[in-house]
């Protein structure tokens, strides 16, 4: 697929599962998907592959049926599996510690409603644009799945004041609650990245939680070139331009440092690689070289 020139961003720029922003949420489920096919998954997506059949998207479907072997053809399914197990974990471990209220924020095809075993009374708010969340419930409901938590879907735009369908599905800004903010970052601009995590932390009860992560925040072209020359075959994004889709992360605060200065306390900073080792597992040269050109960020705060 090649970027059209209709993709450019706009402030009120819509899409679906196959256009614009809406394309990468099919892009990392193709990830997920390769990783859980992958020899030793950290974590499995089993869902995933079924968003790349009825997305039919011609790239994705190819890389599914004949997963290479290559770095480039390795490397970024395992990098997407060591970012879903973070989340994975996040949301486990803030069930254990009590929270029943989880918000995923630009929720894609995240299929963690239906993956995780979440504590009974749990909901889970999934927060993104119509046309997305529509695909994802057809897809699911043709495979019967069923959500293991009260999954309430919020189709909203996140550059709109989201609190107010967030509240009005039943979100209870007194309760306590865990929010993934996972791949949206940089399809925000930087007043728009502040204004999200503004409302975040003004609907964030004591003792909320927050993880973010960012494996291609500073994804852009001159890098994706750098990665492609490095690792023939590291074709990440069917020929997608994400400078297209992008706001450039130079000019926006760092989400670390705007959660420090806001109430938050903010855990140490980890990259990709730590928590390939933090999971057991010996980051390969590959991604410890990848890393290094896109600066992955996973980040935990407690309000
Ligand atoms: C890279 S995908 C990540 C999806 C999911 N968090 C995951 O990791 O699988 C980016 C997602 O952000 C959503 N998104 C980006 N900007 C948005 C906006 N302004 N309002 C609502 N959703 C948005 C897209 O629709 C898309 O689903």
């Amino acid at each position: 697929m090649t970027t059209p020139d209709g993709w450019i961003r706009s402030d009120h720029d819509e899409w679906d599962i196959v256009s614009s922003v809406g394309y990468t949420a099919l892009l990392v489920a193709g990830w997920r998907a390769l990783h859980a096919m992958s020899a030793q998954p950290l974590v499995r997506d089993d869902y995933a592959k079924h968003f790349i059949t009825a997305s039919a998207d011609p790239y994705l479907t190819g890389l599914l049926a004949a997963p290479g072997t290559s770095d480039g053809a390795t490397t970024f399914p395992r990098l997407y599996g060591v970012q879903t197990r973070f989340f994975d974990e996040f949301f486990s471990s803030a069930a254990d510690g009590g929270i029943r209220q989880a918000v995923i924020v630009a929720a894609g095809l995240d299929s963690r409603a239906y993956r995780l075993n979440w504590p009974s009374g749990t909901t889970v708010f999934e927060i993104d644009q119509p046309k997305v969340l529509e695909f994802k419930e057809r897809v699911l409901a043709e495979h019967a799945a069923v959500p293991a938590a009260d999954r309430q879907e919020v189709a909203t735009d996140l550059r709109d004041d989201w609190s107010i369908p967030l509240r009005a599905a039943g979100f209870d800004p007194q309760r306590p609650t865990a929010w993934s903010v996972e791949g949206i970052l940089p399809y925000l601009a930087g007043d728009a990245q502040d204004t999200l995590f503004t409302r975040i932390s003004d609907l964030s009860a004591p003792g909320s939680r927050i993880a973010i992560g960012a494996l291609g925040s500073c994804l852009d072209d001159d890098r994706l070139a750098a990665l492609g020359a490095a690792y023939p075959g590291l074709n990440l994004s069917g020929d997608v331009r994400f400078s297209a889709l992008t706001y450039d992360a130079a000019k926006k605060t760092k989400p670390a440092d705007w959660l420090a200065g806001h109430g938050w306390t903010v855990e140490p900073v980890r990259a990709n690689p730590d928590l390939q080792a933090e999971y057991g597992r010996t980051p390969p040269e590959v991604d410890l070289r990848v890393d290094q050109i896109m600066h992955s960020e996973y980040i935990t705060a407690t309000r």
